[in-house]
């Protein structure tokens, strides 16, 4: 164990550490020998980044082609989140009734879990890629087999994903505001999908329920029938916490100029936003700046938590001949990919405000307990404290801290850490506290709240 005063000695050690790399580094450029990102503390990464604006960066991956080694490193590199593009849905995971296949899901969540990506969940409830004996189901068996679905796919990783999609595309195309013909419509009426969210609630608590679809991300017809629908989920309590907005763009479907008016609205409703799926065809200046409007819309509403491309390389898009994404098909980064991070970076959040992030491992588990660390990262501006909140899952109970001072809520579940000895930051710096906790079998990973910085 690090007392205080070792843990001010090793951040004065790594201050002057990084001032010589920083230097070093001046020196190379200044010989044309590497490219320093604009700002000497800007993130160089899209995870990193984003994160730096109290967001995730996030890529649909594919599991067959993690052992892809530039496809792996790109990913663990560049992204703090993931989607399964293909691994989740029904066709895969329950493709005859009740028998349940998870070892390529597993393979993606596991990859991304052991480095500290979080995992949208995608997706539960949709007409497509959905095997024909659903179809072939009468109303009564029809609902056992959604809700039995539900809970076997998000029991299996319950306490492991952010966000997950409840149900996608149930919206009709065109004017019409009407919903989309599929056998849980079709059968079961329009009750179905709240009847899916109240299942998705109990089936994993911790987990954020979202309602997904495409053609919604400007202010029509579609996009009012969802609002329409999450509104009165809203008002009535139909457990509902985001809107994902797939974001798949076109020369026919551009990015539209009410993007951020039409995110805000949702967002006004107290709802996250998320951008699920995004992509955007085209190449050079015109794909960057499409690009970046969209990540400028989704940082100036609060409530846009996050964005995930439909993607990490051209090459293995759904729509490839599209060259929609940020890398090339050899892993190069596009002026998209420039133009995101930029967007990321430019003036307004990361560019000199005090703020932090926080960031969960488990360290060590052992018979009746775990041990969990949280790493505090200040953002682009040095700070001088932190405050961090940490809650764990009844009836887990923290019986011993570490590198911080502790305060505790009256129900013993929630977390407030402060520094003890580790409050000052230079910008981009990091500093970590731990804790025990006693499972009493719950091995639920903690939920990381908020990080609000001193200046
Ligand atoms: C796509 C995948 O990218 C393809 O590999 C697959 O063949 C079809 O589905 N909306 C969604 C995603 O919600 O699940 C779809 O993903 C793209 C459109």
């Amino acid at each position: 164990m690090i007392s205080p005063s070792s843990g001010t000695l090793r951040s004065s050690w790594s201050r002057a550490r990084r001032a010589l790399v920083v230097a070093t580094a001046g020196l190379l450029a200044a010989a044309g020998l590497i490219a320093l990102p604009n700002t000497a503390d800007a993130a160089t990464t899209l995870g990193a980044s984003a994160a730096e604006r109290g967001r995730y960066f996030g890529t649909a991956v594919a599991a067959n082609r993690l052992g892809e080694a530039a496809y792996a490193s790109t990913l663990n590199t560049e992204f703090n989140s993931v989607t399964a593009e293909n691994e989740m849905k029904w066709d895969a995971t329950e493709r005859t009734r009740n028998s349940f296949t998870f070892g390529a899901a597993d393979q993606i969540v596991n990859h991304a879990r052991s480095r500290g990506m979080r995992v949208r969940g995608h997706t539960l409830v949709w007409h497509s890629q959905l095997p024909s004996w659903v179809g072939g189901l009468n109303a009564n068996d029809l609902r056992a087999a959604m809700n039995n679905h539900i809970n076997q796919v998000m029991g299996r990783y319950r306490g492991q994903i952010d966000s997950w999609d409840v149900v996608n595309e149930a919206f009709q195309d065109g004017n019409s505001g009407a919903r989309r013909s599929s056998p849980f419509q079709d059968r079961l009426g329009n009750g179905y999908i709240e009847e899916a969210f109240r299942t998705a609630r109990a089936a994993d608590p911790n987990a954020k329920l979202c309602y997904n679809d495409y053609n919604t991300d400007g202010v029509n017809a579609k996009s009012n029938a969802v609002y329409n629908m999450v509104r009165d989920f809203r008002a009535r309590g139909v457990p509902i916490d985001c809107v994902g907005f797939q974001s798949h763009f076109n020369s026919a479907s551009p990015v539209p100029s009410d993007f951020q008016a039409n995110l805000q609205r949702f967002a006004d409703l107290g709802v996250e936003v998320q951008i699920t799926e995004l992509d955007i065809a085209g190449s050079g200046t015109a794909q960057a700046n499409s690009y970046s409007r969209v990540v400028n819309a989704c940082l100036a509403v609060s409530r846009c938590t996050g964005i995930t491309v439909w993607g990490v390389t051209d090459k293995y898009s759904w729509r490839a001949s599209d060259t929609p994404l940020l890398f090339d098909g050899n892993y190069n980064k596009k002026p998209a990919y420039t133009a995101v991070l930029n967007a990321l970076n430019a003036s307004g959040g990361g560019g000199g405000a005090a703020g932090c992030t926080l960031t969960y491992t488990e360290t060590q588990r052992w018979g009746d307990r775990f041990n969990g660390q949280v790493t505090v990262t200040a953002g682009s501006a040095p700070i001088s404290g932190w405050t961090a909140t940490v809650t764990v899952h009844s009836p887990q109970r923290v019986s011993t801290t570490w590198h911080g001072s502790p305060t505790w809520d009256s129900s013993g579940t929630v977390l407030t850490m402060r520094p003890n000895g580790n409050g000052a930051l230079s910008a981009g710096g990091s500093t970590s506290f731990g804790f025990t906790v006693m499972a009493n079998g719950n091995w639920t990973a903690p939920t990381l709240g908020s990080c609000v910085a001193t200046a």
